[in-house]
């Protein structure tokens, strides 16, 4: 039996609600390890009676592989009505992470809809993000050509991707903000500083992304694997420095999840719905997989409610994650906030 979400859909616009749990699609573009068409397309057949209905995915995954293989699917099964999808705009692919470059600027955006609507053989999104602020571009000026889509009913609302809590409000009073979509997880937690407070206050979804950290919060993280390829690596967490004492603090989490008596994955998730639940705020998780068996882990992590001292308990070790969780400050919101150095 598939494990089901059971935490209401988050509403983010008018007629728009995202599942409390919805699908990663980057990882259908290999980002963590391959996977064929036919594994995709099965792994996108198990969402709906799961009740994960918003699948995130942006043109830059796989250069818009994660699109083509999300669109074959919405051509195959007519189901496009039954999912709220989401994509993104302003990477612009460089020499490898790390060296991307970024545009939000008007023609960038307007021309960049047009292929994610292509690919997805879609004639509007759900959600459409800026994946990160141009620093050559004010905030305003992009979220203003994203209002445009809005008016032409290309896309039925905007998210900002890593944006600091002061680029979110400057960019809300622009036209409203749908969601916001940030790295936050237990061993993540900067964006709690500035960026949760502002999207509660105003009223903004928070939609995250990475909430089992790449893999490490889970039962089965295989750093020997992860070292053969894919992005991982790139991330200072994963790097030689750091593995080895974070292969120790995924154990102690595992420790925890164990006495708590259920996999680390279930508990990630409900540690963020823990924590949503203690300040209003909207909370749709966005976990990556290859496998339906490692997303009803996710899922059932919707259903769980954690003691207070539980959570305080997972805190504390996680706490001891060493390395900051990307490979350039300026790259996330924290970083530009001065949260990460
Ligand atoms: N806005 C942004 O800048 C941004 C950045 C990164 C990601 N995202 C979005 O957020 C989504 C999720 O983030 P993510 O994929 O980076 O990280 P994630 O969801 O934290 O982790 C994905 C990794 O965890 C593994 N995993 C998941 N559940 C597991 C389980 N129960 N047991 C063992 N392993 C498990 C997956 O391996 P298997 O495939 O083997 O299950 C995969 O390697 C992405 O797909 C993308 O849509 C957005």
């Amino acid at each position: 039996m598939p494990t089901t979400v059971t935490a209401p859909a988050v509403p983010i616009a008018e007629g728009v609600e995202l599942s409390a749990v919805g699908y990663g699609a980057m990882s259908l573009a290999g980002a963590y390890g391959p996977i064929d068409e036919a594994d995709a397309q099965r792994l996108l057949d198990g969402l709906l009676e799961r009740g994960v209905t918003h699948i995130d995915t942006a043109n830059v995954y796989g250069a818009g592989l994660s699109e083509q293989i999300l669109g074959r699917f919405l051509a195959r099964t007519g189901l496009r009505d039954r999912f709220a999808i989401a994509s993104k705009v302003g990477i612009v692919q460089g020499g490898g992470i790390g060296k991307r470059g970024v545009r939000g600027d008007r023609e960038h955006i307007r021309e960049q809809i047009e292929g994610s609507l292509d690919r997805l053989g879609t004639d509007a999104l759900d959600l459409y993000y800026l994946h990160r602020p141009d620093p050559n571009v004010p905030v305003e000026e992009s979220v203003a050509a994203l209002a445009e889509l809005v008016a032409e009913g290309k896309i039925r609302s905007i998210g900002l991707s890593e944006v600091t809590g002061e680029e979110l409000r400057r960019a809300h009073a622009v036209h409203p903000i749908a969601a916001v979509q940030s790295e936050w997880s237990l061993v993540s937690r900067d964006v709690e500083r500035f960026v949760i407070p502002a999207a509660v206050e105003l009223g903004v979804a928070f939609v995250a992304y990475s909430p089992v950290s790449r893999g490490l919060l889970t039962d089965r993280f295989d750093a020997a694997v992860s070292a053969l390829g894919g992005s991982r690596q790139n991330f200072p967490r994963f790097a030689e420095a750091n593995l080895a004492a974070n292969l120790a603090v995924a154990e102690r989490l595992r420790a925890i999840a164990a006495g708590i008596g259920a996999p680390l994955a279930t508990l990630a998730i409900a540690w963020l719905e823990h924590r949503a639940a203690a300040t209003g705020l909207g909370l749709v998780s966005i976990p990556g997989t290859r496998s339906l068996a490692n997303l009803d882990e996710s899922i059932a992590g919707g259903s769980l409610t954690l003691e207070a001292s539980q959570a305080a308990e997972l805190e504390a070790a996680a706490a001891e994650i060493s390395g900051p969780r990307t490979f350039d400050p300026v790259w996330v919101s924290g970083g530009r906030e001065g949260l990460i150095g």
